[in-house]
């Protein structure tokens, strides 16, 4: 249950994704019975259809965990796709490198070990997309380190942005996440209230925020 929408809406859309990739399939279940969070399988359909519709070829993540979202957008994209993907937890990172040599993308997916928050700045080039996955407490930090990162008109798709409903309402809201909403709050303010970029507020699966960059900063 995600508070997010009502859980029959969410189960009919679930049951309707069928996941043709076994590796995926397979990565999937280990993450269920592991408890790694990855993203959800109607945010996993939206980037796969993001992407192909798009002509999005290169792809920078944060919080990679064990490796499926980056393997997913990768072969969302296909052949000459590029994905550099950074995760901070060492044995998600191992795990993660031997998923992406096990799906044979080794030479598309790099994966950096460290904090977003200290790597983001040693990264050069432009993406076409910028998958926020990471800590939820530092989204809006993170922007503000992305924006040079992302090409004019590429998209900021940023994961669990309602964090189960609580950023709408305080009725959800359990004391421990407080700052974390608090921030997350400030996060989708600013990006509301921005020139730089357009965005949309959806409520799929924990909630998704999807920026384009309409100018350069
Ligand atoms: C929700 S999981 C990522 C799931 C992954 N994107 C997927 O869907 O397959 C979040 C991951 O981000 C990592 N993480 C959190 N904050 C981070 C940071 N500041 N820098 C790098 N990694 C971070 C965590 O260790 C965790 O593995």
């Amino acid at each position: 249950m995600s508070n997010i929408v009502h859980d029959y809406v969410e189960e009919y859309i679930r049951e309707l994704i069928i996941e043709k990739d076994e590796f995926l399939k397979v990565l999937r279940e280990y993450a269920e019975q592991n408890n790694v969070p990855i993203v959800h399988k109607e945010v996993a359909q939206f980037l796969k259809v993001l992407i192909k519709s798009n002509n999005i070829k290169r792809i920078l993540e944060v919080g990679t965990a064990i490796g499926y979202s980056a393997i997913l957008m990768a072969k969302a994209v296909g052949n000459d796709c590029e994905i550099v993907t950074i995760e901070r937890d060492e044995k998600m990172y191992a795990l993660a490198l031997e998923n992406i040599k096990r799906a044979n993308l080794q030479d598309n997916i790099k994966v950096i070990k460290g904090d977003a928050l200290e790597v983001l700045d040693t990264i050069d080039g432009k993406f076409d997309m910028i998958f926020i996955d990471g800590a939820k407490g530092h989204y809006s930090e993170m922007l503000n380190k992305i924006s040079k990162l992302l090409k004019l008109n590429g998209i900021v798709f940023a994961d669990n942005v309602l964090f189960r409903g609580m950023v709408c309402s305080n009725e959800l809201l359990i004391r421990r996440k407080i700052t974390i909403v608090k921030r997350m709050r400030k996060y989708l303010k600013e990006l509301s209230e921005s020139n730089i970029y357009e965005t949309v507020i959806l409520p799929v699966g924990d909630g998704v925020a999807l920026s384009t960059k309409i100018k350069e900063d």
